[in-house]
């Protein structure tokens, strides 16, 4: 009996010293880190029931619907059109490294088969297909990685009680087990880490619906929990939170929603970035909406979305540009164009975009810089004749635009290096000329 109890207390022990060590991100963890940084560009997808209604993801909350009148879609959600293995092949085609697609989004429905609640896309539709089974597989086939959204806010289950400041209007009961609720989604995440192979990331939004300081919100979601479980079953899994506060002990990225990092304009994101190494993310719409809006058609140019990447890449950044699926399963055309676009302009210049990181200096007038190996890439995003790039930290062995080869007259000078830029083409968006250094620390 003695020492059943001794060997219980040395494993009691060796749990509190696990707490009070903290989060230590596995190998595999810090890989996958390295892998996501260098990837640049991902498509962030946001696809539901609600797409029937054409209205974006918070239509039930904003028209506002009960959750009786507004679970009658699912009966009559059948994405006829979806064709996972075509969606795939575009967003690779665009020049992405990785998707990220709602699983549940705050309606409460959830993408995927899930035994935790029949209010799922196979239990719930005539469709009666798990549509993120079948991206896994597609994504799989074609060396894509897979990413997981899910909300922790929820306006059609009870259990989602005390609740918070939105779907008030869906006829709830003023009562409800909130451990309950923990549970059901501590399930859903073992499934969703269990059936569709190695994720890439678990994409969490929505706990801001309950507010509260940063110790609040860990100890009402019971956040540090629900990470150790996460991490439990797939390590090299990567935890970002869209809080809008930075970085939780547990998490493996900063995420920045319609904003680059460090800038807060939307009032969605931290004002800052918290940690030198953690990976960066910003999210983005391609028009004004996350999800399918029938009358939402102002969609940011092929220019502008370059300009982004390229603008999130020199903040050390991905870009995860959104799009919203229409409920047949097919991606707007001026959706798909555009992603097209993109990955004609990354196939000539990923170079300057894949596997760098920001490049010392913040935005100049005349635009950006990127960085890997010895070489600087000056990204002029603003037509300019001649510019100074403030960097003076090793001696410049050549200058030349990445179009052609052709050598770019430079003058080296203590406060920076001064390019007479060649002649730029017509209408192009980024005019990039190749700095190469003796040596970059
Ligand atoms: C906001 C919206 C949510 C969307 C998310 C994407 O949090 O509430 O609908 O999914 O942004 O970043």
């Amino acid at each position: 009996m003695k020492k059943i109890t001794a060997t219980i207390a040395i494993i009691l022990a060796s749990i509190f010293m696990l707490h009070a060590q903290g989060y230590v991100p596995s190998e595999e963890n810090l890989r996958n880190r390295k892998e996501f940084s260098e990837a640049r560009f991902g498509i962030f997808i946001h696809w539901g029931i609600y797409s029937m209604l054409g209205d974006g993801e918070w239509a039930m909350h904003n028209l506002p619907m009960t959750f009786e009148e507004y679970s009658h879609l699912a009966a009559g959600f059948y994405p006829s059109r979806f064709d996972a293995k075509e969606w795939v092949k575009l967003f690779k085609e665009a020049g992405a490294k990785y998707m990220t697609i709602t699983s549940r989004h705050h309606d409460g429905f959830s993408m995927f088969a899930t035994k935790a609640s029949p209010y799922n896309i196979v239990d719930a539709t005539p469709f009666r297909r798990d549509v993120l089974k079948e991206l896994s597989e597609a994504c799989a086939e074609e060396g894509l990685k897979l990413n997981f959204y899910y909300s922790h806010l929820d306006w059609s289950r009870n259990d989602y009680y005390p609740r918070g400041n939105t779907g008030r209007a869906a006829g709830r009961p003023e009562e409800g087990d909130w451990n309950s609720y923990l549970n059901f989604m501590n399930a859903q995440l073992t499934e969703l880490l269990t059936n569709y192979g190695p994720i890439g990331c678990i994409w969490f939004d929505g706990v801001w619906d309950k507010g509260g300081s940063h110790e609040e919100i860990e100890r009402t979601w019971k956040l540090s929990e629900q990470y150790r479980m996460i991490h439990s079953i797939q390590p090299g899994v990567l935890i970002g939170n869209n809080h809008h506060l930075g970085v939780f002990e547990g998490e493996d990225m900063q995420m920045f929603e319609q904003d680059l990092p460090g800038q807060n304009t939307a009032g969605h994101s931290a004002n800052s970035v918290v940690s030198e190494t953690l990976p960066l993310e910003t999210c983005v719409t391609m028009n004004g909406n996350w999800g399918y809006q029938v009358r939402d058609k102002a969609y940011k140019s092929v220019a502008d979305l370059i300009r982004l990447l390229v603008k999130a890449a020199s903040n050390n950044a991905n870009l995860l540009l959104n799009i919203g699926p229409r409920p047949d399963g097919t991606i707007p055309e001026e959706a798909a164009q555009r992603l097209k676009a993109m990955g004609k302009w990354l196939e000539k210049y990923g170079e300057t975009i894949y596997g760098t990181t920001g490049g010392f200096m913040k935005e100049q007038s005349w635009g950006v810089t990127t960085r890997k190996d010895n070489r600087l890439y000056i990204h002029v995003l603003n037509p300019s004749e001649t510019i100074l790039v403030p960097f003076s930290g090793s001696r410049l062995l050549s200058a030349v635009s990445f179009d052609d080869g052709s050598k770019v007259r430079f003058t080296q000078l203590p406060e920076g290096i001064v390019l007479t830029l060649p002649e730029r083409q017509e209408g192009q968006t980024d005019q990039i000329i190749t700095l190469t250094f003796r040596q970059l620390q």
